[in-house]
């Protein structure tokens, strides 16, 4: 499963999402509380929200990054924490008795879900946690993505303990599952240079057209409110890489 071995690193990596961030803050004070966010890792855009006086439920399938995400519960000034809830869950299928005025699913973790089955069943609870005039929110990568399997290495971090981090990645289009592969890699590095571990992370993503969404959508019964390329608001257009879906419910 994805996101256990890296959870350590999350944060590290999760750097110039400033106008992502904005963009959700905007649209969850639009919506007002409570809100839900899924697959919500370690609780960044979830604690933003909150900072915001939004409440927020996160819901989250690695144990791993749900410690991370409560770890930071326990230092946050209690006016924030008290505003939002960790859960473990899989957004493919949930149940939670509450309904909420905006569901978002921020940094493409809508792909997380390979299969058609997942992607329906997470629209369809989607659909029964919405209040009538609630918002569901997502962003899904749709450009080309490097498919020859070759490592690239992204970037590296310093730690806080001293020495290093670098991650590299590397993806594999499955043309006939329609998934991609992705294996991430995090060397660590001392002082002087030298690797003293390695760790591996392993997902399959779904490849998605805007097309293949919009179907997925109708199939839930949500209409697409609104669609952009960026989070500054810019309108999709047929060669975007990135499409960002504002969906109502009908
Ligand atoms: C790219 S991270 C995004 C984390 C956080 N939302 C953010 O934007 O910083 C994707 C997250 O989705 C979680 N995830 C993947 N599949 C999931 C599922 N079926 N149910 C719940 N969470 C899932 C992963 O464990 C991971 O924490």
């Amino acid at each position: 499963m994805a996101y256990r071995a890296s959870a350590q690193f999350y944060d590290l990596f999760a750097q110039g999402k400033e106008q992502e961030q904005s963009f959700y803050r905007l649209l969850a004070q639009e919506a007002g509380s409570p809100a839900l966010e899924l697959g919500v890792g370690t609780g960044n855009f979830a604690f933003a929200l909150a900072e915001d006086g939004i409440t927020v439920v996160g819901l989250e399938q690695s144990r791993e990054m749900l410690q991370e995400a409560r770890k930071k519960l326990q230092q946050a000034p209690s006016e924030i924490a008290r505003r939002l809830l960790f859960i473990a869950g899989d957004m493919s299928s949930f149940q939670l008795d509450q309904k909420f005025r905006i569901i978002y699913i921020p940094s493409g973790s809508f792909q997380y879900l390979a299969t058609r089955k997942q992607q329906l069943g997470c629209l369809r609870s989607v659909k029964a946690h919405l209040h009538e005039e609630g918002s569901f929110v997502f962003d899904v990568w749709v450009g080309k993505s490097d498919t020859s399997g070759t490592w690239r290495r992204l970037e590296t971090v310093p730690l806080p303990e001293g020495g290093s981090v670098t991650r590299s990645i590397s993806t594999q289009l499955q043309k006939e599952e329609g998934t991609i592969d992705i294996v991430l890699r995090f060397d660590i590095q001392n002082d002087d240079g030298r690797i003293t571990d390695t760790f591996h992370d392993w997902s399959k993503l779904a490849a998605l057209t805007v097309e293949d969404v919009k179907f997925l959508l109708a199939e839930a019964h949500f209409q697409v409110e609104t669609l952009y390329s960026t989070f500054s608001r810019k309108p999709w257009k047929p060669k975007s890489d990135r499409a960002i879906f504002v969906a109502e419910p009908i």
